[in-house]
């Protein structure tokens, strides 16, 4: 696979909307008064826009209406969370659970979470999560998907060693998209030891709303880790794993 699979003025554009139904004046309100208090600011340093006990920093990128970054941050409250996400109906649910439950280690992106990701220094990110990223079936459209080899190489840059990068989709080509790139890629391992693993959505990963509303097949659920430094250990449950032989 080439190192760069697409230009670099096609990999900057942000696909997909931002703008969708009016905002009620609840939702307009909350963007004005509680966005401002928790936005995160990729010029910045990221560790240092949490609460001072916060020492590890998870981020996701797409988190649709918020549901799996809010209960996550309700059960890890030492984690910093990021959540990054353009279409601004989703900022805004995430907003209204928000200002219901509050969580003060949430902080949120309103934009491409590219922009987090080429900010973050090196080995600082703990946990990364793409859950149900917009498939863009057509094969024309693949360029517009998030899982690119050049992001890859980027969440290997970002991802502590041991970190966790969690990926799910429906999608039936996008899973031999992603899985193709992860496999040749020489920083990540999968941690499926059988199909169970990646066929069942493991109890610590909540369900999304995209998950629970828009299903359109057996979702996969990909947990892969950034390789500690080392020789590549040959993966002897690989073709069990995938199905290929
Ligand atoms: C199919 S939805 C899934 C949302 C959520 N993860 C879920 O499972 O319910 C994909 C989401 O990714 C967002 N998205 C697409 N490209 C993105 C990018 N470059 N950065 C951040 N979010 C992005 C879209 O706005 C959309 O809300």
């Amino acid at each position: 696979m080439a190192e760069s699979e697409y230009p670099e003025r096609q990999r900057r554009q942000l696909y997909g909307r931002r703008k969708g139904p009016k905002l009620s004046a609840r939702q307009a309100d909350l963007r004005g008064t509680l966005l401002p208090q928790i936005a995160f600011d990729p010029t910045m340093d990221a560790q240092a826009q949490f609460p001072p006990h916060i020492k590890s920093l998870w981020l996701e990128v797409g988190f649709g209406a918020g549901e799996h970054l809010h209960q996550l941050a309700g059960e890890h409250p030492d984690i910093g969370m990021i959540g990054a996400e353009p279409y601004e109906m989703g900022v805004a649910k995430l907003l209204s659970k928000l200002a219901q439950e509050p969580r003060a280690n949430i902080r949120i992106y309103e934009g491409d979470g590219r922009d987090i990701i080429a900010a973050l220094p090196d080995g600082s990110l703990e946990r990364f999560f793409l859950l149900f990223p917009d498939p863009w079936p057509k094969t024309r459209h693949h360029k517009r998907r998030f899982l690119q080899m050049e992001m890859l190489n980027e969440l290997a840059r970002v991802l502590k060693p041991g970190a966790e990068l969690r990926f799910a989709t429906d999608d039936k080509s996008y899973l031999p998209y992603a899985l193709e790139r992860l496999i040749a890629h020489p920083d990540f391992e999968w941690t499926a030891r059988g199909p169970s693993d990646w066929k069942t959505r493991p109890q610590s990963w909540p369900r999304t709303r995209y998950e629970a509303k828009a299903i359109k097949g057996p979702p996969s659920y990909l947990a892969w880790l950034r390789r500690k430094p080392g020789p590549a250990p040959r993966d002897p449950g690989l073709i069990d794993r995938t199905g290929n032989s």
